[in-house]
């Protein structure tokens, strides 16, 4: 039986919903609170158990790698001045035997093809894709629950949640048989379809755990959606020769790569972070209900 022990952070979009903010920064390096979005993915990743974290970098390629390095003069610093919480935080990022990759994506052709890059990395095995902009709040993680399920049924799965009519053209939408409460039988994934023509109501977000059979789909696929090479078409293509589940998880889930999502997750965490919650609560209640 394999495991999952890789996964990969598409982080080279444009992000262009987040302009000027994503110009010399990729959007997953943007915080909620104090702690970047790919921080919060790779910590899911390492709760998951997965060891290897593979980062697809773009044009502003050089932030995710500086953020997960060893920073030896900051920490001299840190130390110096007897700043030893601040310290322990850093050292603490990732845990020992956690091996981070960068890959770089030349071109931003799409997440179809942001995948596809990380092939060298992943080999012959199985594999979790984060999308560290989609940030969810669940116990235990998402990609945790995946992998459970992974190790399981032994099949690619992908993250599921119900969406409104009016925002299919915005997500991959996916059709099935129902095999549990939680989990669907894939049928049908296409991407980004208009509500008149989406086969559910049922959206795919930032999560997936993937054979390696589908870097095969993907070297085939064709631009699709946008003009970009979609992960979803190279999924529709795998789903005929293997079983692909859709798994509605347990947590709430902010879409960061919107600005209102990312304001959302940003006071839900500002609410539960034990340094500021107080004082944040207080302000955001003064400045709804004013006193009279
Ligand atoms: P999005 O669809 O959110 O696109 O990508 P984007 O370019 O990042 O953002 P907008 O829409 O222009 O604001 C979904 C995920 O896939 C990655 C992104 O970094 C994000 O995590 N991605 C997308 C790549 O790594 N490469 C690509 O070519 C496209």
């Amino acid at each position: 039986m394999k495991r999952v022990s890789k996964a990969v952070f598409p982080a080279a979009g444009m992000g262009t919903r987040f302009l000027p903010a994503t110009k010399a920064n990729p959007k997953e390096m943007l915080p909620i609170v104090d702690k970047p979005l790919i921080q919060y993915a790779a910590e899911e990743a390492v709760a998951a158990g997965i060891t290897d974290l593979i980062f697809i970098i773009g044009r502003t390629k050089r932030a995710i790698a500086d953020h997960f390095d060893k920073a030896y003069e900051l920490e001299m610093e840190l130390e110096m001045k007897g700043k030893t919480q601040a310290l322990e935080q850093l050292r603490g990022m990732l845990p020992a035997g956690v091996n981070c990759i960068y890959i770089r994506q030349a071109e931003a052709l799409g997440l179809g093809h942001a995948v596809l890059c990380a092939e060298p990395a992943v080999n012959d095995e199985p594999f979790a894709v984060i999308l560290a902009d989609d940030l969810i709040d669940a116990e235990p993680g998402v990609t945790k629950q995946m992998c459970d399920l992974y190790d399981y049924y032994q099949c690619s799965m992908v993250g599921v949640q119900p969406v409104a009519p009016s925002e299919t053209g915005a997500y991959g939408i996916v059709a099935g048989e129902p095999m549990s409460d939680r989990l669907l039988r894939m049928q049908h994934i296409v991407e980004k379809p208009k509500p008149e023509q989406a086969p559910s109501n049922l959206g795919v977000v930032g999560r997936y755990v993937l054979t390696p059979r589908i870097f095969h789909h993907l070297r085939r696929i064709e631009r699709g959606a946008g003009g970009e090479l979609q992960l979803t078409d190279a999924i529709q293509a795998l789903l005929h020769e293997q079983q692909v589940l859709a798994y509605r998880f347990d947590g709430t889930r902010y879409d960061c790569g919107s600005k209102v999502g990312y304001l959302k997750a940003t006071v839900e965490y500002a609410f539960k972070h034990p340094e500021v919650a107080e004082e944040f609560s207080a302000y955001l209640k003064q400045r709804l209900c004013p006193p009279e």
